[in-house]
Formats: C-alpha cells, structure tokens, sequence
C-alpha cells in the first residue's frame, strides 16, 4: 500500500544533471529538495539499470552499489522535506540513446523506431533473463538505498512497451500475438521484481499510444486487471510513445488537455484499481477538481512543479503567492534535456541553477528598469528580491512581444505568463510607470536597466511599402480569404502561417534558407510545418525576393526567377533587431545594463533567465 500524506506524486522527468558516471550531483540534491516540501511523494527521473542502456549522458544510474551513498542522500533530502521517495526502473529498449558510445539496442523486434533510432537485437530468452535479473537487482539497490516505492515503466514505448505493443511486437513466439503473449513479458518482470522486494510498486502504462495499431485503451485496461491481481499500489496511466507520438508523452500545448484524465477514470472504473492522472495538472482550479474526481487515487505533477517549486504547495493552500505557470511548451525542460544542456524552464530561470542563491544587495540602490517586456518584468522582480528600489518604465503594454505568442493556434496556455508577471509585480508594489522613457528621465538613479527589447527588421526591398508584421495577430479580425506571402520562415513567420490558415487565407512562405521554423521548439515545429502542409501552405526555401509590383512579388531562387501573383498582403518575418538607442545615448551618465532582447535578440526564456542573472549581480 501506498500511503503518502496527499496525493500528490512528482512526476518522473529527466534531467541530465548527472556526471556522466550516472552518480547524484549537489545539484540533483538542490532540485528535488525545493520540490520536496509539499508533495506526497517524489519521483526522481528515470534511473538507467546499466550504463549501457542511457538516454542521456548525464542520466542518473541505480546499476551498482556504488551508487548507493549517492542515492541515498537523495533519498534523504526528499525525506527531509516530508515526502516520500519513488524510483522509478526503466529500460529504454530500442530507445536507448543511439548517440552514446556503449550503448546497447533490445527490444521485442529487431526492427529501428521509425523515427530515428538504433536496430535493436530481438530478444531471445536469455536476453530477456538478463532484463529480469536487471529490474530486481535495481530494485534491490533501492531498497538499500532507502527508497519507499517502485515504480516500473511498463509505457512510453520503452522495453516493456515494445512488448506489450501491437504495433512494435511483431514475434511470433510465445511473447507475441495476442495481448496474453505481449504481456507475458511485461508481467513477468513486474512478478520478478514484487516477489524480490517488499516495497509497494506502481507501474506506469501508457493507456493509448495514441498511434494507429499502437496499443489501445482496451488492452490497457485488461493490463490494469492483471496488475491489480498482481496487488500493486497503483497504475500510473500517461499516454504516447516515445517513439511515435512524444507530444502526448510530453503533454504538449498542442495535444488536447484532460486524454489520459479520461483514461485514467475508466481503467480506475472497470478494474478497481487504484491509479494515477497525469497530464497538464498545473493551474489550482484543475488540481482541486481531479482531486475530487480521483478522490481513491493519486495525482502526478511533472512540469507544473519544474516551473514553480511550491506549485502543490499553492494548491494545498499552505504556500501564498500566484503560482508560476507551466506552459505546456517543452521549450525549457525538453529542450534544455535534448541539448544536452540539461532540464531548464522557460519561465523560471532558476531551473538548471539551483545552485545560484538571490543574496539581498549590500547596498540599496534606485533602479530604473526601461522596458517592461519580461525582460524588464523579470528585472524588476529579482531587483526587488534583492531590496533595491526599482521603478519600470513601458512605454505600451507590459508584457511586449510576448503579448502575441498565445495568440496562435495551440499556443493559448502561453497567455497566463504575462498575468503571473503582472501579479509578482503588485505584489512587490513596484511603480510602474506608463512613458517612452527618455535619457533624461533616468539619469537620475543609481542604475538603469536597459530592456528595450527588439523590432521587426524590414529588408530593403522595392517597391515593398504595405505590409505587416506579427502585430496582425493582434487585430480585431484576421484577415480572411486572402492570398497572404509571408517573407520570412522563422518561428513568427510560421505563426503568422498557423494563424491565418483557419480562416481560409491561402498562404505562402518564403525564406532565404531552408529550415522552416528553425528557432522553434522541435514538437511546435513539427506539428506546425504538418498543419502548414496539410492545409496546402506553398513553401518556397533559398527564395530572395527582389521586388514588389502591386499584387506581383518577384524573387530569385536557385537563380532562376521565380513569381508569386495575386498577393492581397505581404507579412514580413524576417527577423528582429535589438532596440538599444537609450543605452547608447546615456553613455557612461549613469552605470547600465543592457538586457534580453535589447542586449542580443534571443526569445522569452533567454529573455527572463538574462535578466535574472545580469539583477542577481547588480
Ligand atoms: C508572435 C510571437 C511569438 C513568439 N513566441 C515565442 C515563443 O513561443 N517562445 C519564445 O521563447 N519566444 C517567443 N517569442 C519571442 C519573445 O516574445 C521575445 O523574445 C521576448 O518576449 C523578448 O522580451 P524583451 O522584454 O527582451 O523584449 P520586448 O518584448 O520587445 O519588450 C520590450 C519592451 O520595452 C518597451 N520599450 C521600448 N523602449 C522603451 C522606452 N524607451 N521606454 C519605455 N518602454 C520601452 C516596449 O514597449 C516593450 O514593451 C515570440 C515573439 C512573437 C512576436
Ligand atoms: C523533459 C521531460 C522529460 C521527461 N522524461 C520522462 C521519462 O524519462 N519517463 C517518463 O515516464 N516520463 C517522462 N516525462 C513525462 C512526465 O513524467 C509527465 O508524464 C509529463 O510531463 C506530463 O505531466 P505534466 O503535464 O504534469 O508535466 C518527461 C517529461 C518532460 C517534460
Ligand atoms: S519549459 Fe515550458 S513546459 Fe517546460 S516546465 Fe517550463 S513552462 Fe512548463
């Protein structure tokens, strides 16, 4: 049984924080103890159970007893904070990382993921005796270790996955075929690992791969049944593959909410079995409501609680403050991950840098922040922090560019960061003052922070005198049944895109280089390219556009002449360029810093986390 004292259970999420050797770092310890102090039960993320079998490099192990001191001060750090510790045992399978010399490929088949990966070897009985052998020697280690619970990755698309998926396991043995023979595996390893160790165990199940052919809710549902007659706490019920479909292993912003909520509910319905919901639980309205609705179960929080620490803390009443919202865009966290630069937040900076400590400043200074972007927002939140005097000039709308990001389609959850912004800010009572701040408006403090942020660049073309910019997501009404030729195929020209599809404009984007899309998020870009070519987007890549004759728009690609016709309105995307005059006309009048967008054009977590850091030191 699992007893925690809520229900609510840190999701697992890699972080790549280790040392290359798979060991605990201080800065392991440092992340999970700020989110230690109000949940009921921490997962630290996937552990590899050898070192041959990582995702990432820098992936924690529970492969040796060497690795038990570390893992144990893990585990006391989230004790110290009240929580209980889950390890959570996974073997990737095919989807070990192709990338790390070493590595070794298993799997049901002997058949790559379609999207990229390593051939793996099809696993024979001795083979599959090994894996066996390497969830109940792991589980073993955290016992020692101090662990309170298990937790086996039976979903995902990972080794078990591969089993238990109709559309992966392709054998046909005694582990293929019908739902008894893919399970057999799966269920085998779960029986090995309960009958080794006594402690409760959860499995986590993917309850639709959310593929055709991949496994389907049915089957997740007689899984649950066997594992509830296999007695385990609790089936943690998330969706996608790894393989397939990471935006709902992810829970994109571009995925529906609330899928595996649904799934959860009936595999709890038809079986008995306790579960938990997982997935995009991050505002208190949604926690307090699946609270209820799962009343015999538990709730997981995975990013809600990488951007704001005290996120559970907040729902359960015991921590003030507007919580920090998680966006649902992966920008940070997985792409922090995929880089190899480890787990980071768009939207708290501190993610990545828990070892970085705000200090109160030694001497209290007035500050004048220009710009109210969340460069600036961020800025005078952290002077603040410190006990600076600080006041913010914005000369339109708190909040800048960023006002436009939620405004295309999938990206609605980005419109809760400027309203958090706005809230830290009253809270702080900082003065915000409404004007275009000019030089001599600021020469009387002791610093000036500079966010002036960016504007759209327009390239010299002739002839090109109407256009617009990505403001046009702000209008009343969107253009409608238009031919629209959008210059410029960055991530705001491919927004620009998304947004005017829906309304029946014909679209066609042009660009001097060829990867579409090239600063954005790599699912947002993904499936935003695929809704762009689903809807008969015309992309013309290398394309340098020349002139502009009324409705005719010429340009050269591969040197040849190339001619768009009929162009109602011309957008132009090509790219921003830093505002950063005031800083040049006060000189060396009164110490500054140029910050976000102004300093170097980036996007919105390079903006916050520049502005963090430049007001940790001031
Ligand atoms: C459509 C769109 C979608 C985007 N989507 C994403 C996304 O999904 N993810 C992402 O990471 N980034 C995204 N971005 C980029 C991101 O919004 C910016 O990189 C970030 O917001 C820059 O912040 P900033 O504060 O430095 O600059 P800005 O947002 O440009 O803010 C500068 C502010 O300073 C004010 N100002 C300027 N001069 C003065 C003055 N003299 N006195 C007073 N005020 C002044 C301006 O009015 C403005 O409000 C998007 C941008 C756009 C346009
Ligand atoms: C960067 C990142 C890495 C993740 N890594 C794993 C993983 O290795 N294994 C796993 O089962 N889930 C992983 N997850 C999924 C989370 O556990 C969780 O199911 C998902 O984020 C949805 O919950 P949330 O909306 O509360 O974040 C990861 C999520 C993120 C964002
Ligand atoms: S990077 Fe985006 S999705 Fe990831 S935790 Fe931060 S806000 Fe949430």
């Amino acid at each position: 049984m699992l007893d925690l004292r809520n229900p609510y259970i840190f999701a697992p999420i890699k972080t790549g924080y280790s040392d290359g050797d798979g060991r605990v770092t201080s800065h392991h310890l440092a992340y999970y103890r700020k989110r230690s102090r109000h949940v009921g039960a921490v997962t630290p993320e996937p552990f590899y159970l050898d070192a041959r079998l990582r995702e990432l490099p820098t992936q924690m192990g529970i492969d040796n007893e060497s690795k038990v001191p570390g893992l144990k001060s893990l585990v006391d750090g989230i004790h110290a904070g009240g929580a209980a510790a889950i390890a959570h045992l996974n073997h990737a399978g095919r989807m070990a990382n192709p990338k790390i010399p070493g590595n070794v490929f298993f799997s049901s088949t002997n058949r790559a993921c379609e999207t990229g990966g390593a051939q793996p070897t099809r696993m024979g009985k001795p083979e599959m005796d090994e894996v066996v052998d390497l969830f109940v020697a792991a589980a073993r280690i955290a016992v020692t270790s101090g662990f309170d619970a298990l937790e086996l990755q039976l979903g995902h698309g990972y080794l078990l996955a591969q089993f238990l998926s109709p559309m992966v396991n392709d054998r046909n043995d005694d582990y293929g075929g019908d739902f008894a023979g893919r399970s057999l595996f799966p269920l085998r390893v779960v029986d090995a690992v309960r009958d080794a160790v006594d402690l409760p165990l959860l499995v986590r199940i993917s309850g639709a791969e959310m593929v055709t052919g991949g496994i389907e809710i049915g089957e997740s549902v007689a899984l649950a049944r066997e594992l509830k007659s296999r007695d385990v706490a609790a089936v943690h019920v998330s969706a996608g593959t790894v393989c397939n479909t990471p935006p709902w292993f992810f829970q994109h912003m571009f995925v529906p909410i609330g899928k595996t909520w649904d799934m959860a509910e009936r595999i709890h319905r038809e079986t008995g079995v306790k579960v938990v919901a997982v997935g995009r639980i991050s505002d208190i309205t949604t926690a307090k409501t699946l609270e209820k609705r799962f009343a015999d179960g538990f709730l997981a929080v995975g990013r809600a609680l990488v951007a704001d620490p005290d996120f559970v803390g907040k729902v359960l009443g015991l921590v003030e403050g507007p919580v920090r919202p998680c966006l649902a865009c992966a920008e940070g966290c997985l792409g922090g991950v995929k880089s190899g630069h480890g787990l980071q937040c768009l939207v708290n900076p501190d993610v990545g840098r828990e070892l970085l400590m705000v200090e109160p400043a030694d001497n209290r200074r007035r500050v004048a922040v220009v710009g109210g972007g969340l460069t600036g927002m961020q800025a005078a939140i952290t002077l603040s922090d410190r006990g600076h005097e600080v006041d913010l000039f914005e000369a339109e709308q708190l909040g800048g560019q960023f006002n436009l990001a939620p405004l295309t389609p999938h990206k609605h959850s980005m419109d809760q960061l400027v309203p958090y912004f706005l809230e830290e800010l009253e809270l702080r009572k900082t003065r915000i003052i409404k004007k275009r701040a000019v030089a001599s408006d600021v020469l009387g403090y002791d610093a000036v922070v500079v966010a002036t942020g960016s504007i759209h660049r327009v390239p010299p073309i002739p002839g090109l005198e109407e256009y617009r910019w990505a403001a046009i997501l702000a209008d009343e009404e969107l253009p409608r049944d238009q031919h629209v030729l959008i210059i410029g195929g960055g991530l705001i020209g491919v927004e620009v895109a998304t947004a005017l599809i829906p309304v029946g404009n014909r679209v066609t984007i042009v660009k001097r280089t060829t990867d579409f899309g090239e600063d954005m998020e790599m699912i947002a870009k993904k499936l935003s390219l695929k809704i762009m070519k689903d809807s008969g987007v015309r992309f013309s890549d290398r394309t340098h556009v020349q002139r502009v004759d009324g409705h005719t728009v010429h340009a050269w690609r591969e040197e040849q002449p190339i001619v768009f016709e009929d162009v109602d309105m011309i957008v132009v995307t090509t790219g921003m360029t830093s505002v950063d005059d005031l800083a040049r006309e006060l000189g060396g009048a009164v110490p500054i810093w140029l910050v976000g967008d102004a300093k170097r054009v980036g996007n919105a977590q390079s903006a916050i986390a520049d502005a963090y850091l430049t007001c940790r030191e001031l």
